[in-house]
């Protein structure tokens, strides 16, 4: 999801074709020409040029991707697999233990293999069976209304990318397991689904920049941190808690608010540290009954 932007991430946007003298390194002038994403100095893979030239090929496809294609697949190595690999060992039991169980059934139904990248094209076909909601490929964030209008119409937009091997458990920009793990699951939820299609539509009914910052705030409280109570517990429906083990292991040490989603649209946020407060719902019931009037009559 893309509303999560801040300036520093903003660094991370397409820059298209650097046009930097070609001085020094002849190799490393001809990949710098060629580059179309642009990584910031200190984010992981910014040394590796391996993965910045498979970063430049992955985007490349978004970009040359057009609506009713094929998604096509995205080459990832066996060390991007290990990484996912990686991911899973600690998310399998963060799951059980903090998930809810809409997103448990969810899961299932998508059934990943646990020792490789699911291709955004396979998530997609089920996924679409499912709820109608189709996954397409962007090349990097985008826009929140960009992003968010596309909702409307079932389209959820998604990187393909992998993190950097070195840091499997830590992201500066959302990945490809953030947009599956997250957000593909979740989207396997007709609710769910409905709920984000409702989130689109009342942004498009939204005129100014002030009250798309309220609403994008209410997603953020939502759909990618959202919280609610099941058998006595706290359990995570958001998909930025439930792509990652860390963000699962802390909500339980986050202030917890009631469901009251006109304080969440006043509520601002930091996305580049866990989440210091969470509102959460009495159950899942209550968080799709509310969230639902919410939007309808925005
Ligand atoms: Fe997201």
């Amino acid at each position: 999801m893309t509303t999560e932007i801040e300036p520093k991430q903003q660094q991370l946007l397409l820059d298209h074709v650097d046009m930097r003298p070609v001085t020094g390194d002849l190799d490393e002038a001809i990949l710098d020409r060629n580059a179309i994403v642009q990584l910031d100095p200190d984010h992981p893979g910014f040394r590796d040029r391996e993965y910045r030239a498979r970063r430049n090929q992955i985007a490349q496809l978004a970009m040359n991707y057009r609506p009713g294609d094929q998604i096509p697949d995205a080459p990832y190595t066996a060390d991007e697999h290990r990484v996912w690999q990686t991911i899973w060992q600690a998310l399998r039991p963060a799951h059980q233990k903090h998930a809810c169980a809409e997103y448990l059934d969810s899961l299932k139904r998508l059934n990943f293999l646990e020792d490789h990248i699911p291709q955004l094209r396979e998530v997609n076909e089920k996924v679409h069976a499912i709820s109608g909601f189709r996954l397409e490929p962007v090349a990097g964030l985008v826009q929140p209304r960009v992003f968010l209008e596309n909702l409307a119409d079932g389209v959820f937009l998604c990187t393909q990318y992998i993190r950097h091997h070195s840091t499997p458990l830590y992201t500066p920009e959302p990945d490809v397991v953030h947009e599956i793990v997250g957000h593909g699951v979740t989207l396997a939820s007709p609710k769910i689904a409905e709920l984000n299609r409702l989130f689109g539509k009342a942004v498009k009914r939204t005129q100014t920049a002030d009250a798309l910052e309220k609403l994008s705030r209410v997603y953020w409280f939502t759909i990618e941190f959202g919280v609610l109570r099941e058998t006595g517990s706290v359990k995570a429906y958001g998909t930025g808690l439930l792509s990652s083990a860390g963000e699962l292991e802390e909500m339980h040490d986050a202030a917890l608010r009631s469901f009251d989603l006109d304080a969440a649209a006043s509520e601002a946020y930091d996305p580049t540290h866990y989440q210091p407060v969470l509102f959460c719902a009495d159950s899942f019931d209550e968080l799709y009954q509310t969230l639902r009037e919410f939007l309808l009559n925005w």
